[in-house]
Parts: structure tokens; C-alpha cells; sequence
């Protein structure tokens, strides 16, 4: 397949630490989900600060309801998918439901895991105040943590479903605290998911790491979207604070069904579209 020229908008690496420092000179984050080498390559030349090798891939790739069933496997492999493409954006791994809970030890394991095997710069673990210790230990171990409040997918079980956190002020309080906290702790950002915008500016502007914001308002020091969401790749519902800023659900749909046609009706393959005999009698076959 012919590889298309594309322009690199980005030269210098992204890391942990060059994140923390947009936030101190006022430049916004990017974020966007990737969980293969096309979609890396295609994040980090156009310019995103951060890919996140998300657990959604269980419900965008897999087909599940939830991203409870998600693995360390799977999500190793697919990091390595990511890494592949060597991206400038900083390649961040969401460890799986399980994968942390058990033990501070166990936290460790697999967040090297992520590392070693998956190409991994940081891992991102979803909640507070019960995943301190095991956040600790990850950091202590060299590995950059991302922390992950407010609506935290792995908890739907607890959290009686997909709903917005922090509506109500005891909530937010716990929220706001859990933010100062993992920021004591040493996480380098926060993913703040679906939050009412002013808790959400309540947070970014109390802390000095960046907030990552993915249903959580204008006022996050970044943004983060699941990429099929952003690019329109799926018919399905997808909540309010999506932006669509494409529809290549449609694109895909129209060429396949051209192609089907084109099959159907005998237009493709063209002439210019198969090999052909060499008619010159001394041509060497090469
Ligand atoms: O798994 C994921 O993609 C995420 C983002 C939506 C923040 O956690």
C-alpha cells in the first residue's frame, strides 16, 4: 500500500514532564484514544500531545457494553501496536479493571508490564483515595501515573451506571480533595470525565498539574476524546460532549458500497488496475 506523504506538525518528543510545563506557560493539552499503529501514526503527525491507549477499546473495538472485561494482554498488545509508530505524543497506557486492585505489588507488575512489553511512557489508573497506595507504588517504580476522577468507567458497578459525578456539593467535595491528593502523590495529570464544568475549573485551578477534561467542560487544561467517537466511525449513540469532526462512518459506508457495485456491475478491476503480459519477446521476468 502506497504511503502517503503527510505533514509532521510536532518535532519534539512529549513526555510527562513537558506536559506539566504547557500547563505552567498556559498552552493547552491534546489527548486523543489510539489503539493500533495507523491511528498512532496518523495522532502524533497531526500534532496530539498525548495518545492514550484507552480500555474503551473494549467497547469500541470489542463490541462489550462495558470495559470491565478488558486484559493486561490485550492491553499490552495493543500498546505495542501504538508504540510501533514511534509517536511524538506521549503513549500512555489505561491499566484494566483488576489489574491494580489486587496489591501494590501486583500495580507494579503490570504497570511494568505496560512498560516493558507494551512500549508504555506512563499508565493512567482510574479512581481516588482507594488507589493511592497502589498509584504510589507505580510512581515509586519510575513509572508516570495519570490519575482519573469523577466518572471512572471501571466503577459503573458501584456507580449504578454511566452518570455524571459531582452534581451534588458532598460529591464534588470528595472529587475536589481526591484531585489535591493525587497531586501529592506525584500523578503528573488528571483525567477529569464527565463532571459539571465548575467543579471541573474548581480542580484545575487549585492544582498545578494539568486536568485533562473528557465531559468536563472549557475550563480543563486539556482535552481528551475517544478517537472513532471524534471522527464519526460508528453510527451508534455517543453522549453530549462529543464533538463529531468528521463522519467517517459514511466515507467507509460509501466506498464499500461502491466497490461493491463497481464488483457487481464488472468496473473494477480496470485495465490500468492489472498486470499484463510483456509483449517484447526478450523481456527478462525480474
Ligand atoms: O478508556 C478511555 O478511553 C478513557 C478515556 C475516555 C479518558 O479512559
Amino acid at each position: 500500500m502506497p504511503q502517503l506523504e503527510t505533514k509532521q506538525t510536532k518535532t519534539a518528543k512529549q513526555t510527562a514532564v513537558t506536559l506539566i510545563n504547557k500547563k505552567k506557560q498556559g498552552e493547552k493539552i491534546s489527548a486523543v484514544t489510539a489503539y493500533d499503529y495507523p491511528t498512532a501514526r496518523v495522532a502524533s503527525e497531526a500534532g496530539i500531545d498525548m495518545i492514550l491507549v484507552g480500555d474503551s477499546l473494549g467497547m469500541v473495538l470489542q463490541g462489550y457494553k462495558n470495559t470491565m472485561k478488558v486484559t493486561m494482554d490485550e492491553i499490552v498488545y495493543h500498546t505495542r501496536l501504538v508504540s510501533n509508530a514511534n509517536p511524538l505524543s506521549l503513549v500512555v497506557t489505561d491499566m484494566p479493571f483488576g489489574s491494580f486492585h489486587i496489591s501494590p505489588g501486583s500495580a507494579v507488575e503490570n504497570a511494568i508490564r505496560c512498560v516493558k512489553e507494551g512500549g508504555a511512557e506512563a499508565v493512567k489508573i482510574e479512581g481516588g483515595r482507594r488507589r493511592f497506595k497502589a498509584i504510589e507504588a507505580i510512581i515509586e517504580s519510575e513509572i508516570p501515573v495519570l490519575g482519573h476522577l469523577g466518572l471512572t468507567p471501571q466503577s459503573i458497578h458501584q456507580l449504578g451506571g454511566f452518570k455524571t459525578q459531582g452534581k451534588i456539593k458532598a460529591k464534588a467535595d470528595e472529587i475536589l480533595e481526591d484531585a489535591i491528593e493525587l497531586e501529592k502523590r506525584g500523578v503528573f495529570a488528571i483525567v477529569l470525565e464527565s463532571i459539571p464544568a465548575e467543579l471541573a475549573k474548581t480542580i484545575t485551578e487549585s492544582i498545578s498539574i494539568p486536568t485533562i477534561g473528557i465531559g468536563a467542560g472549557k475550563y480543563c487544561d486539556g482535552q481528551v476524546l475517544v478517537f472513532h467517537d471524534l471522527v464519526g466511525f460508528t453510527n451508534l449513540y455517543l453522549p453530549k460532549f462529543v464533538r463529531k469532526y468528521a463522519d467517517i462512518y459514511s466515507t467507509i459506508h460509501d466506498a464499500l458500497s461502491n466497490y461493491i457495485n463497481d464488483i457487481h456491475s464488472g468496473n473494477f478491476p480496470g485495465d490500468n488496475e492489472s498486470y499484463h503480459i510483456n509483449p517484447n519477446p526478450e523481456a527478462q521476468e525480474k
